[in-house]
Parts: structure tokens; sequence; C-alpha cells
């Protein structure tokens, strides 16, 4: 009995305590809910705080290189490096988006998925004209898209034979993909890294050249059909930077306009061994015969001044690669780059996408008296996309100026040309902040001839120590006392083109509000000149509805 009321009372009492725990429960989910709801709101705000306007991010997770660049029928498809299932580095598929001004993409379904030969590393896309693969017709040329097939369980198994390349076409013009039945083209001659070929019709010789990273040097390939595929020639041995590994390669003719004379350039991207740590992409010019690629006996490899020859000095541009079946009227290429860097991507505070793409570029060879220069340009109409544009008519410098107060135009899409004149032994800083206190310092110092970026305190940086451990550097070329500089600041990023686009510098960063402020200071009071002209861009506004 006793037991009975003892077993009663304990039940009665385990009710009780269940309520309770219940009440607890149920209020402290909701506690819960309430703080998951505020953090999604949070991350949510963050998001939006930080996902640029102007250039393109995937809708969710992760995404690297920029792959099978090409335009057709007045649209511009981008594929890309991408992991759907997860917001870092994982499985590659290939993601893709159309524009047809370059600043609007629409995201479309996924391109290409892992099959049995592996995951889908990057790669290229041509338009076969003339069908010759006979993958399609005369009427409906197919789209041959070139990529390395990644075998992750070749490579867990210790063998060197994993990456081998492989073709797919396309009979809708880019957007629904066939993979090739006989895939790879090419087998693995036994080279661990052997990767991303680029392709394109070699007019000259009649047959396709492809270009592929191998180790620390590119490998050149032809055929007639894209599916044989004969090997031609080695370039890279001593040559260039060789603190890592090649990849991402691209090869192309470029006019020089003065004296109409035809060069090539090959650029090629190597992590790490960037001028400022990390991934970078550098750059040759010389001949190519249809077989062979030759340095230009005057193109001049400055190694000891950490050479000039990077396409970007700024530590985010990376992978970049030239549009296929595009060139402008002067017959120049145009470049779009991953606005990332293999130190930090994996880790930058963004987390429903990870990465940007860079402004797309045009690339232009000049002669200069000692050698060649690759200079970049953004290649977007900026007009189109103008809401507000102040002027500033030359002003004397002083101490330091302000070109943008609180809110008079919203830094955080804008594009901005500023001319200092008359330069002097002096350090010329251009101080972009918010009210948090947070800056990104940029600019130039004339006693030591360089350019610099500093994101130290630019906001959320601790997320890697490689993030913003030291500024970023870059010896100007130039030697004039006037210096013009274009840039383009979108929310989290800002891309500086240093006379005329002969000196870049991309770098990424993560206010904690957005930057509302811009001056220009200077080390002592200074009898310089500048004038200016600022943008306020709305991405939108040029928008093409269908
Ligand atoms: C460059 C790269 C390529 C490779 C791809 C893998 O960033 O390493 O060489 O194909 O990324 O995602």
């Amino acid at each position: 009995m006793k037991d009975e009321i003892f077993i009663k009372d304990a039940v009665k009492s385990n009710f009780f305590f269940a309520i309770i725990l219940n009440i607890c429960l149920i209020s402290s989910c909701s506690t819960d809910k309430i703080k998951k709801e505020n953090m999604t709101q949070e991350l949510q705000e963050k998001e939006e705080k930080y996902r640029p306007g102007l250039h393109f991010t995937p809708q969710k997770n992760w995404m690297n290189d920029p792959n099978g660049l090409f335009y057709l029928d007045e649209e511009f498809h981008l594929y890309f490096q991408h992991n759907p299932k997860s917001n870092v580095w994982g499985p590659m598929h290939w993601g893709h988006a159309t524009s047809k001004d370059l600043i609007n993409w629409e995201e479309h379904s996924i391109a290409l998925f892992p099959d049995e030969l592996g995951t889908i590393f990057s790669g290229s896309v041509v338009v076969d004209h003339k069908n010759s693969s006979g993958l399609g017709t005369i009427d409906i040329p197919p789209v041959i898209a070139i990529y390395t097939n990644h075998n992750e369980n070749e490579q867990k198994r210790g063998s060197n034979l994993f990456q081998t390349q492989s073709i797919a076409y396309s009979l809708d013009k880019g957007f629904t993909w066939i993979k090739y039945e006989r895939n790879p083209v090419i087998s693995n001659p036994g080279i661990k890294n052997f990767r991303d070929p680029k392709v394109f019709w070699m007019s000259q010789e009649k047959k396709w050249i492809m270009t592929l990273a191998a180790g620390q040097e590119t490998h050149f390939y032809s055929s007639s059909n894209l599916i044989d595929w004969k090997f031609l020639s080695v370039f890279g041995k001593g040559i260039g930077n060789h603190d890592g590994v090649w990849e991402c390669p691209d090869l192309f003719p470029a006019i020089i306009k003065e004296s109409g004379k035809t060069k090539w350039v090959l650029i090629v991207s190597i992590n790490p061994g960037g001028p400022n740590g990390g991934s970078a992409t550098q750059y040759f010019v010389g001949d190519f015969d249809g077989k062979k690629f030759i340095v230009d006996s005057d193109f001049k490899l400055d190694l000891k001044n950490n050479h000039h020859f990077w396409l970007d000095f700024g530590k985010d541009n990376y992978a970049g690669v030239t549009f296929s079946n595009w060139k402008n009227n002067d017959g120049n290429p145009l470049f779009l780059g991953w606005m990332s860097n293999w130190q930090y991507a994996n880790k930058v505070p963004t987390f429903k996408w990870r990465s940007t793409m860079t402004i797309p570029r045009i690339l232009e060879l000049f002669q200069t008296e000692t050698s060649y220069i690759l200079n970049s340009k953004p290649s977007i109409d900026w007009e189109s996309f103008t809401n507000k544009k102040i002027k500033i008519q030359e002003t004397k410098i002083g101490k330091s100026k302000t070109l943008v107060n609180n809110n008079s135009i919203n830094l955080s899409s804008s594009k901005v040309f500023v001319e200092i004149k008359n330069l002097e032994k002096n350090k010329y800083t251009f101080i972009l902040s918010n009210q948090e206190g947070d800056s990104l310092l940029f600019g130039y110092n004339h006693r030591k001839k360089s350019f610099f970026i500093d994101r130290s305190k630019s906001g959320e940086v601790d997320f890697s120590d490689d993030f913003s451990k030291k500024p970023s550097i870059a010896s100007r070329l130039k030697s004039n006392n006037s210096l013009m500089i274009d840039f383009i600041i979108d929310k989290t990023s800002i891309e500086l083109f240093f006379d005329s686009g002969e000196i870049v510098m991309s770098e990424i960063f993560f206010p904690n509000k957005p930057f509302e402020v811009l001056n220009l200071v200077t080390e002592s009071s200074s009898n310089s000149f500048f004038s200016a002209e600022i943008l306020e861009l709305d991405p939108v506004k040029n928008k093409i509805i269908n």
C-alpha cells in the first residue's frame, strides 16, 4: 500500500515535474526560436549588407573560378566552380549564369554535374561554328565545354593520374549539356596537377589550340575536331614565378594599337606566389606559331622587384580567363576573375553565399620603351547605370580634402575617377570610412613610387591572419608627376585601376556598416591639385527586361 501510495505520489510528483519541465522546455524553446529568428534575421541582414550589387555572386553556397566564359546571341555566359551543397569548397559542379550588360546576371540551373570520371574542375567553352566535332549540325552548331575531371578516389589511392580532360556539348546554346560518351579526350600522362583546359580556334593554323596547366608549366595541344588532341609543346621551365602550382592558363593574340603588331599573351594563375601573398595571376608576352610559345626578347621580367607582370597586384583576383567568341572593336579580349584568394576564401564572413567575380575587364597590350605591359580596363557602360554624379573641379589638396560626405552619394555602389597633378614627395591616402570606426586606406606614395591598400581596420578581418597582416603594395611604372586613378566600390570590394589600368589592385573587405565618407589626406600639407568625378551607380537602372 505504502508502496502504492509512494508510487502514486511519485507518479504525481513526476507528473508535476514533467509539466514544469515542459513549461520550461516550451519557454526555452520559444526563446531559442526567437533567438534563432533574430539570428537568421541578423544573418540575412548581414548577407544583404555584404552581397555586392554590381558583381556576380551565386544565390547560394560556394563559388570559385569562372569557367567556360563565352558570348553568343548578345548574351554573356559565365559558368563557375560551384559546390551547390555547402558554403565551402567541395565536390565541384559548373554553376551557370548569363548577362546582357555584364552587371545584371541571371543564375540558371547547374550546367555540369560530377560523374563516374570525377568532379568537374575548371575549363572553357567554345562555339563550334563549323561543327568540326560532328556533335551538332551546321544549322545547330554545338557549343562545346572542355573541362577537367577530377577523380578523388584515384587521388586517395595515391595515383598521379586523377585529372583528365573531358568534353560535353550543348545543342541549345549552353543551357543544357550532354557529356561526350568516350570521355576522357585526354588521359593523364602521369602529372599530378594536370588541369584547366582553355581552348581557342587558331584561324591561321585552322585548328583548335588547348592551353593546359601541368604542374608548374603549361602544355599546348592541338585538334581539328575538339575530340582527338595532339601534344605540341611545354612552356614555363625557369621563367616567371614558380612559388606555387600553375593553374588556369589562357593564351590569346593581342594587337598593339600603335604599331598594329600582333603578339601573344599567356596568362597563368599561380597559387601561392602572388606579389602580396597567396593567389595571383602572372602574364608573359611572346609569339605563338601554332606549336610553341616563345617569350619575346623585349619582354623583360623584373624578378628582383617581384616582377611587374602581374595582371593584378591586389590579393583578390584569381583564376581569371577571357571570354571566347568575343572581341571588342580593337580586337581586345574580355577578362573575368574570381575575387578571392585561396589563403582565406573558405573563411570570408558570408554564409549563404561565398565569393564574388571581378568586374569584367578589357585587356590591352602596350609596348613601352623597355618592355610590354598588359592594361586592364573595366568594360562597363557606366553612364547607363549612373543615378547621380558629382564633379569636383581642380582643388589644392593641402593636408586633407573630403570628396564624399555622409550620404551625399551612395559610396557602396560607386565609380570614382580622380586625377592628382603636380605630385610631390608625399603620401596620398584615400580613406573610406563609416560611423562604426571602420576604414579602408588606399593610395599612392610618391616618395616610394608605390601604390597600396591597407584593409587592417576595414571591419571584419579576424577570420584569417593572411587577410590583412600587411598592406598590399605595387610599384608604379610611370614616372610622370600626375596620376589618374579609377576605382569601383561595391559594398565589399574595391578595384583600383592606376595609370589607366597599367597597375591594378582588387581587394575585398567586410565593414560593419557601409562606408559613407571618402577623404584624401597627405602626410605633409601638399601643393598638389586633384579633380574628381564620382558616379553613384544603380545596378538595376539599365536592367534589360525581355
Ligand atoms: C583554381 C583551381 C583550378 C581547379 C579549380 C578547382 O582556383 O584550383 O586549378 O580546376 O580551382 O575548383
